[in-house]
Formats: C-alpha cells, sequence, structure tokens
C-alpha cells in the first residue's frame, strides 16, 4: 500500500497547480491561445531567441514561432563573434536571415550583444591600447547598430559585465574591455549604441538577480549602483535585461526582494525585461517522471512570472522547443546534468504545462 502523505498547504497547491495547467489529465488538450496573442491584451511582446539553422530550415519550427511570437532575438547571430570574428570581414548572413524571417511575420526583433565577455574574439582581446580598443569598439557598434536602424526594438548594449565573484571596484567583471577600458566601456558603447539608432531602446543585460537567495540580492544591489550611475552621468541606457535563468530543485525562492528591486529600477526610469527565460530542471533526481518534471518547471514559470510580468515590457524565452541541454549559470559545463525541459514546446512543437502556466499567468494580469 502507498503511503499516505499528510496534505500540507504546499502539497495541496503543488498538485491543484499540476493538475490545472497539466493538458495530459485532459481527455483532449484544452484550447490553445498563441502566447504572443496572450501577452498582446496585457501590451506585452513575447517570443523567443531564435536559432539560425531552425529559423531558415525547419518548416515546423518557422509556424510555430510565427504563430506564438511577437518578439525575437538572435541566439547567438548578432554577438561579436558570429558577425565581426575577423579584423576586417563582417558576415551578416545568418542575422540579416533572421531579421528577414522575423519582419516578415510581424514579428519585432531585439538585438543581442554589443559587448560580452564570452563572444569577444580574440583579435579584439589582443589589442593593448585604449585608444585602438575604443575605436574598434565603437566602429563595431556603429556597423552593426546602423544596419539595423529602425527595425530594432531594443539592443542589449552590455551584457553580464557584473560579477561579484572578481571584486573590482564596482564589481565589474575583470575581462578584457574592463582591463583595457576601466568603466569607460560602459559609456563608449551607450552612446555608439544610441548615435547610430537614436529609437531602439538600449538595455544592460544581466543573470543572477532572480532569487531571493544568498547571492542574489547582492547583485541587485551592485547592479541598482551602476545602473543609478550611468543614469546621472546621461548614459543613454533605457532598460534593464533580467535574463531570469531559473532553476527548480535547487532550494531558491522567488520573493519580495525581486518585487522591491523591480520598483528600484523603474524608479530610475528603466524598463524591465525579461530576456532569457528558461527553466533548469537538471537538478531534480535522474528518475522524475515526466509528468513531475513538468509540474515543478511550470510552477516555476508561474511563480516568477507571477511577480515579474506586472513590471516587464518584454517576455522572451532562450529558445523554442525542448532540447536536452545545458542551461543557466555561467560555471555550467559539459558533464553536469543536462535540462530536460526548460522551454515552453515540447520536441514536438506541442505546448508543455509550462507553456500552460505562462498562458493563466498571462490571462490573469
Ligand atoms: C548562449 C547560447 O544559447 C549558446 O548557444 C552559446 O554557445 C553561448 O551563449 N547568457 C546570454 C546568452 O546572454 O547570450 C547565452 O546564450 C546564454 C547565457
Amino acid at each position: 500500500m502507498l503511503p499516505t502523505l499528510p496534505l500540507t498547504r504546499r502539497r495541496f497547491l503543488q498538485t491543484a497547480t499540476a493538475c490545472a495547467i497539466a493538458p495530459t489529465l485532459h481527455a483532449q488538450a484544452p484550447a490553445w491561445t498563441p502566447l504572443g496573442e496572450l501577452a498582446a491584451k496585457r501590451g506585452i511582446p513575447f517570443g523567443f531567441a531564435l536559432n539560425y539553422k531552425q529559423t531558415t530550415s525547419d518548416a515546423a519550427y518557422q509556424s510555430l514561432v510565427a504563430r506564438e511570437a511577437t518578439m525575437a532575438v538572435c541566439e547567438n547571430a548578432m554577438k561579436w563573434e558570429g558577425l565581426h570574428s575577423h579584423q576586417d570581414a563582417y558576415d551578416f548572413t545568418q542575422a540579416d536571415a533572421i531579421v528577414a524571417f522575423a519582419l516578415a511575420h510581424q514579428i519585432r526583433m531585439r538585438g543581442h550583444c554589443f559587448v560580452w565577455h564570452r563572444a569577444t574574439p580574440p583579435w579584439v582581446e589582443r589589442i593593448t591600447d585604449k585608444a585602438v580598443a575604443t575605436k574598434v569598439l565603437e566602429d563595431h557598434i556603429t556597423t552593426v547598430a546602423s544596419r539595423y536602424r529602425g527595425k530594432m526594438h531594443s539592443w542589449d548594449v552590455v551584457n553580464e559585465a557584473i560579477y561579484m565573484k572578481d571584486n573590482t571596484p564596482g564589481n565589474y567583471r575583470d575581462v578584457f574591455w574592463y582591463r583595457t577600458l576601466g568603466t569607460s566601456f560602459m559609456d563608449v558603447a551607450f552612446h555608439a549604441a544610441h548615435a547610430a539608432d537614436p529609437k531602439a531602446i538600449l538595455a544592460y543585460n544581466d543573470w543572477g538577480l532572480e532569487y531571493d537567495n544568498a547571492a542574489d540580492p547582492k547583485k541587485r544591489v551592485a547592479v541598482l549602483n551602476m545602473l543609478t550611475d550611468l543614469r546621472k552621468r546621461g548614459v543613454p541606457v533605457g532598460a534593464l535585461g533580467i535574463q531570469s535563468h531559473l532553476r527548480v530543485a535547487s532550494g531558491e525562492h522567488v520573493g519580495p526582494g525581486l518585487t522591491e528591486f523591480c520598483k528600484a529600477v523603474k524608479g530610475l526610469g528603466l524598463q524591465i525585461f525579461v530576456t532569457e527565460l528558461d527553466v533548469d530542471d537538471a537538478r531534480l533526481p535522474a528518475g522524475t517522471t515526466l509528468a513531475a518534471r513538468d509540474a515543478a518547471v511550470a510552477d516555476m514559470y508561474k511563480r516568477y512570472l507571477d511577480v515579474i510580468t506586472p513590471h516587464a515590457s518584454i517576455v522572451i524565452t532562450w529558445g523554442v522547443k525542448d532540447v536536452q541541454r545545458t542551461v543557466g549559470a555561467e560555471e555550467a559545463t559539459a558533464w553536469q546534468p543536462k535540462a530536460q525541459r526548460p522551454l515552453l514546446f515540447d520536441p514536438e512543437g506541442q505546448p508543455t504545462p509550462a507553456a500552460y502556466a505562462v498562458a493563466e499567468v498571462f490571462r490573469s494580469q
């Protein structure tokens, strides 16, 4: 006989949520309204990071994206190493194809990203002269932002520049641009982007801001200080992108600190973008059933979006259909267990319980 577990309030709510959102428990899947349509009723663009190969060669992926998304971003195609891995040559093939696909389907594009330590090619990192590095940064941003001028809703101008563990003044990540230009790389990047595409909203984008855990509240303070300083000095930053790589079974919770943080960011006159949402389920025990995995992932999507959607101007997930992959933290490496169900659509393109949970949030806000 199965042991009878005491029905705590928490367990009751978890079960109730899973039942309410799991389509497999219905004789027929409940009627589906595209997420982009539901979010639009709340005035929020919704969409995905798009992969070049699938965007240009996978018809099922294309029709799913066209049906669900009102906004998209290139997963990798607009990063420096993707566009400009050699000093004298740009290759816009992939970025142009994704932009053309999006615009043909009335999907607005956002750009990602100009400055990122993980996408800076070796030819750039070999520069030692400050003036040369400044010119190279300005030229890259001017070239790319000008090409897509008027087509971009927003740009992630600087990505992941704050890193508490590096212990620098201001908590800047101790990498090439900071080492070479000091904090002026921020000014140079935002001013160049604004000059080239004055209508695009310019964002600072980062991770590690989502949870009321041990680390994130400290990083929130550092990011707020940095943004306050930029605003004070008239640097044209218009939004904070909160990547939103979430996790389940990590003992971390969404809490009131996130609301306080969002209010403080908005108090600086900045918008909040949810830029890279996904849920890493790799920490669940290996034998966890698919239904339990889906319920846990859906619950995290719902808890997070319930809190942040009232403050967010856009919501983007980091991918479209589930594939087994490493997601989230920087430190994740290939040997770690992979996430199974981080996104909103399964490998066949069907909405998962997480997608129904997101739909419920968009309907209720
Ligand atoms: C990731 C892509 O998904 C991978 O394909 C690529 O190999 C590395 O970059 N934070 C970001 C994104 O801002 O650009 C990263 O995307 C995921 C973490």
